[in-house]
């Protein structure tokens, strides 16, 4: 799952305020409330909180650093010693055929996918803790490529809350053409309106202090006006940007343009 430049208050470290206790959520939005209820639960999301001590740009963003990443799935190996960097505020759009390693590599960023080598680092920092994971999740926002709706009647208000700003999910749920739905079940939404809610979770997400918003094909269910929107609020977030997306006008929104094919990753803008 886009949306118009939306007023985000970018919160800092230190600026963090007390919001009300969300729902508690993985990084994908699912509620773990009833963990057993879920497959597609696999982590779980903290109260979100401002990532402490990171390398936060000014303008806001944390970079990201991939050094010979490779990721498996059982023996398949999915991604092959990826290198990357992204500079703290940098927007990259990522392409690639269908199975070459997109979604295994942002998974596996929010430790969502965890047979990984090699090192990733965000703000500087690793993961090698459970303290590191924490703030990992904090750090990154994300928009799952197929977001879960649940198998009981979580409601989008709690999704929204889930984000750690509701007012600022709840605005941008609004802005987005879904604010009146909060307080439908997410199993009732369509699927287009169900992405605009994680989209409007992640600008939460956002001005709760998140430094990086990972996206994966976040139009893919929109309508043509929709994806315009996500794109305008995706690109125009200030954070540190990495979009899976086969949508040209998303791709034209971003400062560089990777590839990835059969595991590989190479620039092609
Ligand atoms: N849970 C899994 N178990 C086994 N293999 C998997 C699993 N998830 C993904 N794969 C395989 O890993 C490879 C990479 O999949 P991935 O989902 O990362 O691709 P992708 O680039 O995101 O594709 P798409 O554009 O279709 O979303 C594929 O060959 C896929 O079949
Ligand atoms: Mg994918």
């Amino acid at each position: 799952m886009g949306r118009q430049r939306l007023e985000i208050v970018p919160i800092m470290p230190l600026t963090w305020t007390h919001a009300p206790r969300p729902a508690r959520m993985d990084p994908a939005g699912n509620s773990t409330a009833r963990r057993s209820d879920y497959s597609t639960v696999e982590q779980s999301n903290e109260r979100a909180r401002p990532p402490a001590a990171g390398r936060m740009s000014r303008s806001g963003g944390l970079d990201l650093h991939f050094r010979d990443v490779v990721c498996r799935h059982g023996r398949l190996e999915a991604v092959a010693g990826v290198d990357l960097s992204v500079g703290a505020g940098e927007r990259i759009a990522l392409t690639g055929t269908n199975g070459s390693g997109k979604t295994t590599l942002l998974r596996a960023v929010l430790g969502l996918h965890r047979q990984v080598d090699g090192q990733i680092l965000v703000g500087g920092r690793g993961s090698r803790t459970a303290a590191e994971w924490a703030w990992r999740r904090r750090a990154c926002a994300w928009i799952p490529q197929r977001p879960a709706a649940g198998r009981f009647p979580l409601l989008a208000r709690e999704l929204l809350a889930s984000s750690g700003a509701p007012a600022a999910a709840g605005e941008a749920a609004g802005r987005l053409g879904v604010g009146e739905l909060a307080d439908r079940p997410l199993s009732s939404l369509s699927g287009g309106q169900l992405q605009r809610m994680h989209l409007a979770r992640a600008v939460g997400c956002v001005a709760a202090g998140a430094g990086v918003l990972l996206a994966d094909e976040p139009t893919a269910a929109l309508d043509f006006e929709g994806q315009e929107e996500a794109a305008e609020v995706l690109t125009s977030l200030p954070v540190t940007v990495v979009v899976v997306t086969h949508d040209r006008a998303m791709a034209a929104r971003c400062d560089r343009t990777l590839e990835m094919a059969a595991g590989r990753l190479r620039e092609v803008r």
